[in-house]
């Protein structure tokens, strides 16, 4: 009985010394809360069972290591088991800093080993050396030139020294397609790692792929390393970091160890959450995003605001209760400011005393408009304007520029034309590069065409509208070359809000009559004396302010009386014309012209008669037009100093001008 319990018990121990040699070390952790691991440095295991190796500090160790060392030599063989190793970290870095590593060691007293590119494991003067029999999987995320890194993205193999035995891109071949695909370690999201070592062939594999993959079949480094060579037969296996930058974390959620079978797979459903960013990590950034995120809100939502309102002061117009009946003349400001593309000076086609006039395309219609601008402060203005001239059916007639329609914004009256592609008449008159020039015939034309427009005007609109600027440059010509009056009625806006003792004369020099000028009253005969002057213009070919032989400024009006009391009247006639026009019609209307603008008011025939004289229906009244040794300045003189025709006698004075019976 003796013997027999004495073989049994050599059979227990036996039986115990043979599991012991095999070697039946197996661990798996998903999680290390209530672990036993031997932790110090910067090392924790937080609330949620999440190990985190750095604690966020700078250059300070951290291991996490297996409370026991582990038998890698069994007593047989003298060689060392196979192992498998399986981990699931994940490395969150806001700056490049050093990663961590799975270490084999025979000690775990790392004291003297140095941070950052040491990984807390070795030091400068031990780096290399065979005495130090460890065995490290490297996760790095720096490219440090003294180990020839390859990249700083890699996972690699070190022997007893950080220059790896073999390394590559954290990757993994995808079991499906075999394609490598590449990881970023520091991307903050968990990856599993599988470490295998067999002891038959002394291959050692290292796998990656992301959480949730199963471990592809196909490992990322596969290498041959007699680890017999390097491992003490006990070692303490367990993980190592000190990262050189604020903030880099590394997380460990589970990790699983088995020698000489594959480690224990981990349950993924039970491993702890990652936060994405450190909790410190995530306060700092949101100290210093937010703020920022904030005033980048602000600012965005401001400058919405701006350009929104912007835009829509751009195109805010006035609009008042008294227009509603002039709805269908209205046009929309925006309509207009995309049409001349926001008032571009490339399309400015004239500017005068009223405005600047622009050439447009209206978006809708495709319709080529002339878009004025008249700058206004007399709101009472603008509204007789728009009541008398736009509302009434003064719109319409042939000689008269096609007033479309009218925009109004805050001390700005929009006026739109239709577009007269050939220009103002003053260019055919005076430019030297239009050519041929205007013929007789469509002079005279032009002539009975804004004599036509200013009769209509006076005499058959509902109301009687004095243009009060005649002149060459408000007439427009129309493709078959008729002339056209433009910016009719206008003048109205410049009568109101002005004292009636200021001399406020709206009119262009050379054609303002000389009443206008020391009364300031328009009347339909101001418009007669400044037709008068357009005539002298169209035939002379000359501006109503002109510079005689001597160079001296003179009238127009003055020079051609002047060839008239010489008897050479004809000589008055544009000589571009190179005598090719009718003396009889020349003279007709250089008398008539004279006749328009005579000094004295009631002189003036009425725009009625003047296209009965035109019409040659009756006859010009020679008797009262007889040249005069009086010039006209002479009695614009007069009547600026306060005379008047009526009431003097004129006895010391031959003149033979009397004033007409209208
Ligand atoms: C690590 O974290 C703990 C808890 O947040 C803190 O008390 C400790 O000071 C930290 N240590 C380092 C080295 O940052
Ligand atoms: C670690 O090793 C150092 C010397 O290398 C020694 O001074 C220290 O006491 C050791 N620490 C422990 C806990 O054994
Ligand atoms: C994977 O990473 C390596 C090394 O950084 C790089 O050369 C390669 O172009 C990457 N491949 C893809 C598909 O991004
Ligand atoms: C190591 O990887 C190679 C190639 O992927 C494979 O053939 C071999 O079976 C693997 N060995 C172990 C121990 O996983
Ligand atoms: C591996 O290394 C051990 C220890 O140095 C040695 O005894 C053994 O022969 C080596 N095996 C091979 C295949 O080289």
């Amino acid at each position: 009985m003796k013997l027999l319990s004495l073989l049994l018990l050599l059979f227990i121990v036996g039986h115990n010394k043979q599991a012991h040699v095999t070697g039946d070390e197996k661990f798996l952790y998903s999680g290390f809360a209530d672990s036993k691991l031997i932790l110090n440095g910067a090392a924790m295991v937080m609330p949620n069972g999440l190990l985190d190796l750095t604690n966020g500090s700078v250059r300070l160790k951290g291991h996490a290591i297996y409370p026991t060392p582990l038998r890698f030599r069994d007593f047989s063989y003298n060689t060392v088991q196979s192992f498998s190793v399986s981990f699931v970290f994940g490395i969150v870095s806001p700056h490049p800093s050093n990663g961590f590593a799975f270490f084999i060691s025979p000690g775990k007293n790392f004291s003297d080993a140095l941070p950052t590119q040491y990984f807390g494991l070795l030091n400068d003067q031990n780096d290399g050396m065979e005495t130090n029999h460890i065995f490290a999987i490297e996760l790095d995320t720096i490219q440090n030139s003294e180990f020839q890194d390859i990249n700083d993205n890699h996972i690699a193999i070190d022997i007893n020294s950080l220059h790896s035995v073999q390394s590559d891109s954290a990757s993994y071949y995808d079991d499906m397609t075999g394609v490598l695909k590449n990881l970023t370690l520091v991307s903050g999201d968990p990856m599993q790692v599988w470490v295998d070592y067999e002891r038959e062939t002394r291959r050692i594999n290292v796998t990656m792929a992301p959480l949730n993959f199963a471990k592809p079949s196909r490992a990322l480094i596969s290498t041959n390393y007699n680890l017999s060579a390097v491992l003490t037969e006990l070692a303490y296996v367990g993980f190592s970091s000190a990262a050189g930058k604020a903030n880099a974390r590394h997380y460990i959620l589970g990790w699983s160890f088995s020698m000489n079978a594959p480690a224990p797979e981990i349950d993924i459903s039970k491993l702890p959450k990652m936060p994405r960013l450190g909790s410190k990590n995530w306060s700092k950034i949101i100290e210093i995003i937010l703020p920022l995120a904030t005033a980048g809100f602000i600012l965005a939502v401001g400058g919405t605001i701006f350009l929104v309102t912007k835009k829509y002061l751009r195109y805010t117009e006035l609009r008042e209760d008294w227009e509603l009946e002039f709805g269908p003349h209205r046009f929309l400001y925006k309509d207009l400011y995309k049409a001349t593309e926001g008032f571009k000076n490339k399309h400015l086609i004239g500017s005068g005393g009223f405005g600047r006039v622009y050439k447009g395309l209206l978006p809708r219609s495709s319709m080529e408009v002339a878009v004025k601008r008249v700058s206004h402060d007399s709101k009472q203005g603008i509204k007789e304007f728009i009541t008398e001239v736009v509302s009434i059916g003064c719109l319409q007639h042939r000689n008269l520029v096609p007033l479309l329609g009218y925009c109004r914004r805050d001390n700005e009256l929009l006026l739109v034309y239709e577009f007269m592609p050939k220009g103002s008449l003053d260019k055919y008159l005076f430019s030297e590069d239009v050519k041929p020039p205007l013929s007789w015939a469509q002079r005279l034309g032009i002539i009975k065409d804004i004599a036509s427009s200013l009769l209509y005007l006076h005499h058959e609109c509902e109301k009687v509208i004095i243009h009060r600027d005649i002149k060459a440059s408000n007439v427009l010509l129309d493709n078959d070359m008729n002339g056209r009056l433009g910016d009719f009625g206008l003048a109205r806006l410049y009568d109101h809000g002005v004292n009636a003792q200021t001399t406020h004369v709206v009119g262009t020099i050379g054609y303002i009559a000389p009443e206008l000028a020391s009364a300031g009253k328009p009347t339909p005969l101001t418009d007669v004396f400044s037709f008068g002057i357009f005539i002298l213009e169209v035939t002379c070919g000359r501006r109503p302010i002109m510079k005689n032989e001597e160079e001296n400024h003179m009238m127009l009006a003055d020079w051609v009386l002047e060839h008239w009391q010489n008897g050479s009247l004809t000589d008055a006639v544009d000589t571009n014309l190179c005598g090719n026009y009718d003396d009889l019609e020349a003279c007709l209307v250089l008398k008539l012209a004279l006749l328009c603008s005579h000094p004295f008011m009631h002189a003036r025939p009425s725009m009625r008669q003047v296209m009965q004289y035109l019409n040659r229906d009756i006859p010009l009244p020679d008797d009262h037009l007889t040249p005069t040794q009086m010039s006209f300045e002479m009695f614009s003189l007069m009547q600026n100093e306060g005379f008047d025709p009526y009431v003097m006698s004129f006895p010391s004075l031959s003149t033979s001008y009397k004033p007409s019976v209208l």
